[in-house]
């Protein structure tokens, strides 16, 4: 069940305090995806969670997103497609900018990997103010992709990401979440 998932998923995730600022508690993935098990049950439960909203393609958010969402597109039979940051895409791109805590910050896409009318279920790692995410279903729409579903492996339920990505009409869910920021 997506609960055992969890469970497992949640004491392999490593938290860094002050990280990258004080008072942040960075919560650092690569201690859940160093592990077999972890990485398994990260995938097999996100794909409990897909189960729910079938999807014609995944599409995932470079760089963290790109290691779930491939994951994931494997477990559920489905083709992937990279949201890239700017500059890295050999062809003619559609972007979208949007704010980081400390920044500006871009997403490109190539839309000729979008069918028309397809079904993309968005993925990423962690789902904090909901810039990223909101920006990246943004720019799959404008490609002629329905967007109406989000995956993450984190929700930090302090932070606004859910009720912006809401506002977008697009429903969030996460493994877990971390209280406090
Ligand atoms: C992190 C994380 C999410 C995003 C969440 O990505 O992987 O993609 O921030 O934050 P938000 O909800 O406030 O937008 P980041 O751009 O730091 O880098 P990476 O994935 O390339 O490591
Ligand atoms: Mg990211």
């Amino acid at each position: 069940a997506a609960t055992s998932a969890a469970d497992a998923v949640r004491p392999l995730i490593r938290t860094i305090p002050d990280f990258p600022k004080p008072g942040i508690q960075f919560r650092d993935i690569t201690t859940l995806l160093a592990d077999a098990y972890g990485l398994r049950a990260a995938t097999h439960g996100l794909a409990e969670l897909a189960a729910c909203h079938p999807c014609d393609v995944i599409a995932g958010i470079e760089a963290r997103g790109f290691i779930f969402g491939s994951a994931l597109a494997v477990e559920v039979g489905c083709g992937f497609v990279p949201l890239r940051k700017p500059g890295k895409l050999p062809v003619d791109t559609i972007g979208e900018d949007y704010q980081l805590e400390y920044g500006e910050a871009r997403l490109e896409l190539d839309p000729t990997l979008i069918v028309d009318g397809a079904r993309v279920l968005l993925v990423d790692d962690l789902l904090a103010t909901g810039g990223t995410a909101v920006a990246g279903a943004r720019l799959l729409r404008r490609a002629g992709a329905v967007v109406e579903q989000a995956l993450f492996v984190i929700d930090l339920p302090d932070l606004p990401g859910r009720g912006a990505l809401s506002a977008e009409g697009v429903e969030a869910h996460a493994l877990i979440a971390f209280e406090g920021h």
